[in-house]
């Protein structure tokens, strides 16, 4: 099978357009909700530490060997890792790589949805001022009043599909690049306000400062390494072909190394911008840094609760965490259905119904982990524990692995270094050595130490 010179899909009509893209892509729950909720859960500073590093040694380089990968593949990651791998001469299993990717985008947005389901619900509560003077306590039970209510949850749940379904349904570069643009920008504004508020909490904030900045090695787990080496990978939408999918509608002249770095770089003051803007509210207000999927939900309504017009931007805040969590989830569904139209003839809006039809329909696994099947759990985990496990900290950093692997071993240096351009070639042996050996191994090393081989 030839590769094509250009997708079928359309290209972005610019750098920028893919770079707003894929920042709309890797900016979402991860940041906001994610990523404070864990660095809670595991202890902070050493914590974060471990991410950033994943982030720049791991992340970075996977990136760029995913950009790659799919602007040289020109297709769906199923396809493009199929005439790649048999254009460099190797097996044609590789594709399998690519189902797995599928597989993990169907997985990931089921419980995703809920989750932004969840930010959804917040907006009109915002708006018509719920919040307006709450106490921590009066925060949780409006919470947990929504958790607790399959049929709530299942509600918003089904407008998020909806809309996600409704922007893939279009086309991704129509529609999304506008919507960005304007988007990530007043999201990045109203989180540093935030930021601005929490620093007047004074010696929470000192606080805060030193939980997420000041390692302590003796709170990192074996467990807690891996899911910082997840949390990357997740965070970047990296392992499961969604920005292989955006690499595939890549104009040819854009540099990789600088469009991953940019997008990196976004994606991670963000979080880190999150994580300042809550930790503070959660020490001064005595609440639980381990409180787990319901921490934004129950502080950061107290921040808007108590400061003027907080009403307005506590709304405005979810309603641009929703369309955060919307670009986000939109490129969980490409690759299915990019894949879906190009191997099986389906168009693209029956593969869109089809493959939303079935992510809904897991979503309920998620929905009922809150509430009425809190009991139904397995290795100690309920269903949506056990979704997020599994494909956060297994199948994407095994994808990110197999990613590492073929760009830097199967694909032959001069083909690599063709679609890279990276000029005279010191950056490109940085990435080379970066992407045969480091980031292989880092996560050989996490998943090795997770099952006891090492004792770290
Ligand atoms: N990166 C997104 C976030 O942080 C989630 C996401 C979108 C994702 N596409 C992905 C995660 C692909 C893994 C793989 O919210």
């Amino acid at each position: 099978m030839a590769r094509p010179t250009k997708s079928i899909h359309g290209e972005w009509t610019s750098r920028w357009a893919f770079i707003l893209a894929a920042t709309g892509s890797a900016v979402g729950l991860g940041n906001i909700w994610k990523f404070p909720y864990i660095t809670g859960e595991n202890g902070g500073g050493a914590f974060v530490l471990v991410y950033l590093a994943c982030i720049a040694v791991i992340g970075i380089p996977v990136m760029m060997a995913e950009v790659l990968i799919g602007r040289r593949g020109r297709q769906n990651p199923i396809n493009s890792l199929k005439s790649l791998a048999e254009e460099e001469g190797r097996p044609k299993a590789w594709r399998w790589l690519g189902a797995m990717g599928v597989l993990a985008g169907f997985l990931i947005l089921s419980y995703y949805s809920v989750i932004a389901g969840q930010a959804l619900a917040y907006i009109p509560r915002l708006f018509f001022g719920v919040f307006e003077g709450v106490t921590p306590d009066g925060a949780a039970s409006i919470h947990s009043a929504l958790v607790n209510d399959p049929e709530r949850l299942l509600a918003w749940h089904t407008i998020f599909m909806l809309i996600t379904m409704f922007v893939v349904t279009r086309g991704v570069q129509h529609g999304l690049e506008k919507s960005v643009r304007f988007m990530m920008p007043t999201l990045f504004i109203i989180l540093v306000m935030l930021v601005g508020y929490a620093a007047n909490t004074g010696e929470a904030f000192d606080r805060a400062l030193h939980f997420l900045f000041d390692p302590d090695f003796s709170k990192l787990s074996a467990n807690a390494i891996l899911t910082a080496m997840g949390h990357a990978f997740f965070t970047l939408s990296l392992g499961m072909g969604a920005i292989m999918v955006y690499g595939s509608y890549l104009p040819k002249k854009t540099s990789i190394f600088k469009v991953s770095v940019t997008i990196s770089l976004m994606d991670t003051g963000v979080a880190l911008l999150a994580g300042l803007a809550i930790f503070p509210l959660v020490f001064a207000n005595g609440m639980e840094a381990g409180a787990g999927p319901s921490l934004i939900f129950e502080t950061l309504p107290i921040a808007f609760g108590h400061m003027a017009g907080g009403a307005f931007f506590g709304g405005i805040f979810f309603l641009l965490l929703v369309f955060a969590a919307w670009s986000s989830g939109i490129s969980l569904v490409e690759p299915i259905v990019a894949w879906m139209t190009e191997n099986h003839g389906l168009s693209r809006r029956n593969a869109t119904m089809l493959s939303g039809g079935i992510i809904w329909l897991l979503g309920l696994l998620t929905v009922f982990s809150f509430n009425i099947g809190q009991e139904w759990t397995l290795f100690g985990m309920t269903a949506f524990g056990l979704l997020d496990y599994l494909t956060a900290n297994i199948m994407l950093p095994l994808g990110g692995l197999l990613i590492a692997l073929f760009a830097g071993w199967m694909m032959n240096k001069t083909s690599s270094a063709e679609e890279l351009a990276l000029g005279n070639g010191v950056l490109y042996h940085i990435w080379l050595i970066l992407i045969r050996f480091i980031s292989p191994l880092a996560i050989l090393l996490v998943f090795a130490n997770l099952i006891g081989l090492l004792n770290i």
